[in-house]
């Protein structure tokens, strides 16, 4: 045990004896050891004190930082002694049986934001409980179990997922429980000619062909952008053999990419989001069209998706003031013009470097460094490593950690980038 009870290393020590060691990085742990205690907007301290600038936001879940006021309003109503209501707020609604008030208002807060055609709504908890939700959507209304999904492409790991999602690593251990001949994978931003061929391989097999599963950017794949109309060129293809398509908007939805979803230009049927959607809290739904979500069955007293933690009302809460308080002081606008500023500083300043390929912007504040092949351990991990030490919080992404990932909060300030910029 570290000498001090409170310091980093001496947490991380107690962590290691408790968690699952897949979860624990150990790395991490060797390599300037964080353990986070408290945060403000785009700062993050230690259990140290050390302060620390965040340009992950919580895998770019935080669009107006942490804890931001309108999030603090929600919470503070939470406060004991509080004489304006008999009762709190309620933290539980008993999910689908019982709703609240507060998932009636996240439901129509984010719906007055979505583009008409996303009419219908279903709420779960995480990113790839919505992939899920959108992904058994499509089956009932296809009656179909095929889908095309990309390289690279990541869409959570739950099991109901995981055909869907590239990683192999992921999947290999649990293959033998895996279907793999329900999803094709093909090159992210492939010629439709490929697209063609897939879905007339699903057709001709025993699980037919259901959709086609796309992230408008790749993310966690390192911020990769398809071609012009490509997505456009998803839709049309889908539709045109009777499938669906779906976007996971997980992490470029809601404000991240400049814009609230990509489905106001494209033809989606199917959209996911997560991540911002919470405000911070765990959070996430699949919006669809109501031809499609009508494909579930009506309720009958007893949904045949449901979940004891679907449509949590402290988080609903969350989300709604989250998503106002976006609207409000236009947080699309601010993520593009922030992330225009930002991309331009850190071509100027990091293209030239020998070490460096490109630099990638997904539009808004979604960025990429992308480093150039080496011998060496994975250079996105390392300069993770390295900024860490240096008091700037950064992911690694891309295929074997080649490139390194800022998704920084919305609404941060352009000298905080700046300051943060100057350790790179
Ligand atoms: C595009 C995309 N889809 C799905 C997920 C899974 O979300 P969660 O980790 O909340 O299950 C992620 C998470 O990073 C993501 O980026």
């Amino acid at each position: 045990m570290s000498q001090n009870p409170n310091s980093n290393a001496a947490w991380l020590e107690r962590l290691m004896t408790v968690e699952c060691q897949d979860a624990t990085y150990p790395v991490a742990a060797q390599n300037h050891p964080v353990v986070f205690d408290s945060a403000r907007g785009a700062l993050v301290r230690d259990v140290e004190g050390r302060e620390y600038i965040d340009l992950c936001a919580g895998f770019g879940a935080l669009a107006l930082g942490h804890n931001p006021d309108c999030v603090q309003h929600v919470f503070s109503k939470y406060a004991p002694g509080d004489a304006s209501a008999k009762f709190p707020p309620i933290v539980h609604g008993l999910g689908d049986v019982y709703p609240s008030r507060a998932k009636i208002d996240l439901l129509e807060t984010l719906k007055s934001i979505l583009p008409r055609h996303l009419s219908r709504i279903s709420l779960a908890i995480s990113g790839g409980q919505a992939v899920e939700v959108a992904l058994k959507t499509a089956m009932l209304h296809s009656g179909a179990a095929g889908f095309i999904s990309f390289q690279e492409g990541y869409h959570g790991v739950d099991l109901g997922v995981l055909p869907v999602t590239s990683r192999s690593d992921f999947k290999l251990p649990f293959k033998k429980f895996l279907n793999d001949r329900i999803a094709i994978e093909l090159p992210y931003g492939c010629d439709m000619t490929l697209v063609a061929k897939a879905i007339t391989s699903l057709k001709s097999a025993p699980c037919g062909f259901s959709g086609i599963v796309a992230e408008p950017v790749l993310g966690r794949g390192g911020v990769i952008n398809p071609p012009e109309n490509w997505l456009d060129g998803l839709a049309k293809m889908a539709h045109a053999h009777g499938g669906l398509l779906i976007l996971d908007e997980i992490l470029t939805g809601l404000g991240r990419r400049g814009k609230w979803t990509e489905a106001e230009s494209v033809d989606a049927d199917l959209v996911c989001f997560g991540k911002v959607l919470g405000g911070g809290m765990p959070l996430s739904a699949c919006a669809g069209k109501e031809a499609v979500m009508s494909a579930w069955p009506k309720s009958t007293g007893e949904a045949i998706h449901t979940g004891t933690f679907f449509g949590h009302p402290l988080s609903c809460e969350v989300a709604a003031a989250s998503l106002r308080e976006m609207k409000r002081i236009d947080v699309c606008k601010m993520a593009r013009e922030t992330g225009a500023w930002l991309y331009e500083l850190l071509s100027d300043r990091l293209k030239p470097r020998p070490d460096i390929e490109e630099i990638r912007w997904g539009g808004g504040l979604m960025i990429a460094i992308h480093y150039k092949d080496s011998a060496g351990p994975a250079p996105g991990a390392v300069a993770m490593d390295r900024l860490r030490a240096l008091g700037v919080i950064t992911l690694a992404s891309g295929r074997g950690g080649t490139s390194l990932s800022l998704t920084p909060p919305l609404n941060i300030s352009r000298d905080l980038l700046a300051q943060a910029l100057a350790s790179f």
